[in-house]
């Protein structure tokens, strides 16, 4: 079961939502805020990638690590490891000691940097979640699509709670024809695309 979620990892999402929850309405400034995917995005995001085929797992945008904490599920599942990309030292720092406590820190490597430095070396990707600054979205999926595997997933966070921004982005997957694309209406809105 995906969802028989050990206690060290519960324990570490429910501490990240309080957190979060907080951030929302104490005046945090933004680039402070934790900015999570809600609860019902991760679960999808698991299931999703748990069926993604072999290959590497990557995120764009780690945070304190939440939506990595999915992720880790599915990794346990299907025995790969996640890369994540974080470009702010101080939060790269806070996903380290989640990922530990929550004891997946085997699972997991944290690299610290704008993401659009690395990709292009991230070959044979599987499942790649993309949840950075939306300016970013673009250059990241044009660095990731040439490396999916056949049938290998991209997955935009924020595609219908920032439509008008991210609207050159979804014209992209919509009308390219290396992948199958579709937004779905989970959480903040899902652009999935899957390589053909
Ligand atoms: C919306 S938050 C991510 C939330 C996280 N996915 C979660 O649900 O727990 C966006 C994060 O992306 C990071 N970020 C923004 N631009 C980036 C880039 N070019 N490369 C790597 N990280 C970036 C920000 O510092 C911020 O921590």
């Amino acid at each position: 079961m995906l969802f028989d979620i050990p206690e060290e990892i519960r324990k570490q999402m429910h501490r990240l939502e309080a957190i979060d929850a907080a951030d929302r309405v104490d005046g945090t400034p933004r680039s402070v805020r934790l900015r999570q995917i809600p609860p019902e995005t991760g679960r999808f995001l698991t299931i999703v990638a748990a069926g993604a085929p072999k290959g590497a797992f990557i995120e764009v945008g780690t945070s304190a690590g939440y939506s990595s904490l999915y992720l880790a599920l599915a990794c346990r599942e299907v025995g790969v490891r996640l890369t994540t990309f974080e470009v702010l030292e101080e939060k790269a720092r806070m996903a380290r000691d989640t990922f530990r406590l929550a004891g997946v820190d085997d699972l997991i490597d944290v690299v610290v940097g704008d993401a659009r430095d690395h990709l292009a070396g991230c070959r044979d990707i599987a499942f790649c979640f993309l949840d950075a600054e939306k300016d970013v979205y673009l250059d990241c999926y044009n660095l990731v699509v040439p490396n999916l595997v056949r049938g290998g997933l991209l997955v935009a966070d924020n595609a219908i709670s920032h439509a008008e921004e991210l609207k050159p982005l979804i014209d992209r997957a919509m009308s390219d024809p290396r992948v199958d694309a579709v937004v779905v209406p989970v959480g903040k809105g899902e652009l999935i695309c899957r390589r053909c």
